[in-house]
């Protein structure tokens, strides 16, 4: 998804913005650009190539080229009109005098255009942001801020924005409506990013701007504005993740670092949340009597957040007997869904800023529903949203690809259905005990899941050629088998998908034929003998087997299927965390054997912040 840096200072702003941007290149991209303020010509200089941020670098000299203190930079991912020179952004207005940079969707802009052309302003490009620029300068008559102002009571849609003039080159202007946006505070100099990774380097105090606000950056200070252009005050917070923690530290990917992250991720989520054999939510609660009043519950996310989802609801109905549904944030507005005060909607997101949850969000508000937000960007739009708000402190989470914030969202999760089951005294207090217990083996057991890596290296150098792929389980390995189809597919390319192994006598098993292969999650104790017999029935037709099992099945299982992965015993509540690692290290390691660009998958975007 695009990204935004802009600096002012008494640096150079080219070399910064050129480091700023490659923090966010993690987010996805296909083009980048960036305008900066020229005293010599007393015009802006803007520059944009398509392709990797390298290639704008090499242009630059890594910036050395443009003199200047004070520039906006972005990292576009196409939305309206292809990649290009000309459609990446900074879009400027015809004069050249304003150069914009935008995150988000311009949604009336065909309209704008349309009256803009006829006001005999000529477009350069297919962009939605063009029409910014180029109404920016249309109201522009000396005083920026106001110009912007009328901006945006005439412009629809999602945006975050930064603004250079050429008259006023001591100021950045930046906007915010439904795409985030923070504020950068340094010594002299001052900052804005969608991503607080691209200003980590030059400053950890910042502010969230909120929707409808306006920001003015000099060199002194930032003052900011209410959608009423209204002085406001703007509280700011002291950003504690270290700037190692947003880098690569040594692995050769992301995604890796981030799967060997995953029992620390677990501890910093898990262990303030279980003292002495209670489970404890400071950051939240729900009182008994609304706990009792609860009807349902809706889960609302995307992609593996949705997945999560899936294994929630299992674990919820059978802990609290409370009915759930899980919705995808794409379709939640479209169902109908029957939500109010006595419905918890769940929401989960890892960035907080996935606009079709957000759109589900606010749908279900509306509706009267609790919003309950599983997030883990401190501070995103979701977390702000939210009536209360579940972090999962994984820490940042660069790789498109998620792993550490798919495990601590499962567990925070599953913590949750424990919690309520408690509340509810739906659970014998034994049972929640051993839960518990199990929670707190955890972190332990996943490094001894990592430390076997090299089997599962070993597994996807006898399978990374096959073509397609089919997951298959029951329940709770069934949500496994989604989510380990999802990372495999999305980071090596090859087709692949996940079905109930009941449903694949329904149709899917015509597909089966020599060779196919089939990974087969087999984790779930209760349901051991039935996948078994999956597994025999896909070996009768010529399929080789990867099977997942427990370390006790191992033995059983290798019985019939060609290799198998194992994961040590923990209570079913975990198994899905457990069992989801050797499916991220398949997906990794078949990846990396067939050379694929591993922490940005093609047309992936780490934060889908448009519908
Ligand atoms: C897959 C992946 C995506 C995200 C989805 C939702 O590896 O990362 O499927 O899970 O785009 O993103 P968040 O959780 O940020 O709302």
């Amino acid at each position: 998804m695009c990204g935004i840096v802009g600096y002012i200072g008494k640096e150079q702003a080219a070399p910064i913005l050129l480091e700023g941007l490659s923090r966010l290149e993690y987010r996805g991209y296909d083009s980048a650009g960036v305008a900066v303020f020229d005293a010599g010509t007393g015009s802006l200089a803007v520059r944009k190539a398509k392709g990797r941020l390298q290639v704008l670098s090499d242009q630059l000299h890594g910036g050395a080229d443009l003199d200047s203190t004070v520039g906006v930079g972005h990292t576009r991912w196409a939305t309206h009109g292809a990649p290009s020179d000309v459609n990446s952004h900074p879009q400027v207005s015809r004069s050249g005098r304003i150069a914009v940079v935008h995150n988000g969707i311009i949604e009336n802009y065909a309209e704008l255009k349309a009256f803009l052309t006829a006001q005999g302003v000529p477009f350069t490009s297919e962009t939605d942001t063009e029409v910014v620029a180029q109404l920016i300068e249309y109201f522009y008559q000396g005083d920026l801020l106001a110009a912007v102002g009328r901006v945006l009571h005439r412009i629809q849609g999602a945006y975050a924005l930064g603004i250079l003039c050429a008259d006023c080159p001591g100021q950045i202007v930046a906007v915010r409506k439904d795409s985030p946006l923070i504020l950068g505070y340094g010594e002299g100099c001052n900052f804005i990013a969608s991503d607080v990774t691209a200003i980590l380097r030059h400053t950890r105090r910042v502010g969230y701007m909120e929707d409808g606000e306006l920001a003015v950056l000099t060199r002194e200070g930032i003052r900011c504005y209410n959608h009423l252009m209204q002085p406001i005050e703007k509280e700011t917070v002291t950003v504690d993740w270290e700037i190692d923690a947003a880098e690569k530290g040594g692995y050769e990917h992301f995604m890796f670092k981030e799967i060997m992250e995953q029992p620390d991720a677990l501890r910093r989520c898990l262990s303030p949340r279980i003292r002495e054999g209670e489970i404890v939510f400071e950051d939240f609660s729900l009182d008994e009597e609304y706990i009792r009043s609860m009807r349902r519950i809706y889960i609302v996310a995307c992609g593996s957040s949705y997945h999560v989802g899936m294994v929630g609801k299992y674990h919820l109905e059978r802990l609290t007997r409370i009915p759930v549904e899980v919705a995808l944030g794409s379709e939640f507005r479209y169902m109908a869904p029957i939500v109010d005060e006595h419905t918890l909607v769940i929401v989960i997101s890892q960035s907080g800023e996935t606009l079709d949850t957000m759109a589900a969000l606010r749908e279900a508000r509306r509706l009267g529903g609790h919003i309950l937000s599983i997030v883990n960007v401190v501070g995103s739009s979701i977390a702000r949203e939210s009536d209360q708000v579940l972090y999962t402190w994984a820490g940042p989470e660069i790789a498109v690809a998620t792993t550490k914030a798919y495990t601590t969202q499962l567990a925070l999760l599953s913590l949750l259905a424990l919690w309520l089951a408690r509340q509810l005294g739906t659970v014998p207090e034994e049972d929640c005990r051993a839960m518990l217990a199990a929670f707190q083996e955890l972190p332990g057991k996943m490094e001894e899941v990592l430390s076997r890596r090299d089997d599962i290296q070993y597994f996807a150098s006898q399978y990374f050629n096959h073509d397609s792929i089919f997951f298959i389980g029951r329940n709770l390995d069934y949500a496994l088998g989604l989510e380990g189809s999802l990372k495999l597919k999305e980071i090596s390319y090859i087709h692949s998908e996940a079905y109930a192994s009941g449903e694949l006598k329904h149709g899917t098993i015509s597909l089966i034929e020599d060779g196919t292969l089939v990974v087969a999650l087999s984790t779930y104790e209760v349901l051991f003998a039935k996948a078994m017999s999956n597994v025999v029935e896909v070996k009768a037709r010529g399929a080789s087997v990867l099977a997942l099992a427990t370390a006790p099945h191992r033995e059983e299982m290798a019985r019939t299927a060609d290799s198998v992965m194992t994961i040590p015993e923990i209570h079913a509540l975990l198994l899905p965390v457990l069992g989801v690692v050797p499916l991220q290290l398949f997906a990794y390691y078949v990846a990396l054997m067939r050379g694929c660009d591993i922490d940005k998958p093609r047309n992936l975007a780490k934060s889908v912040t448009v519908e």
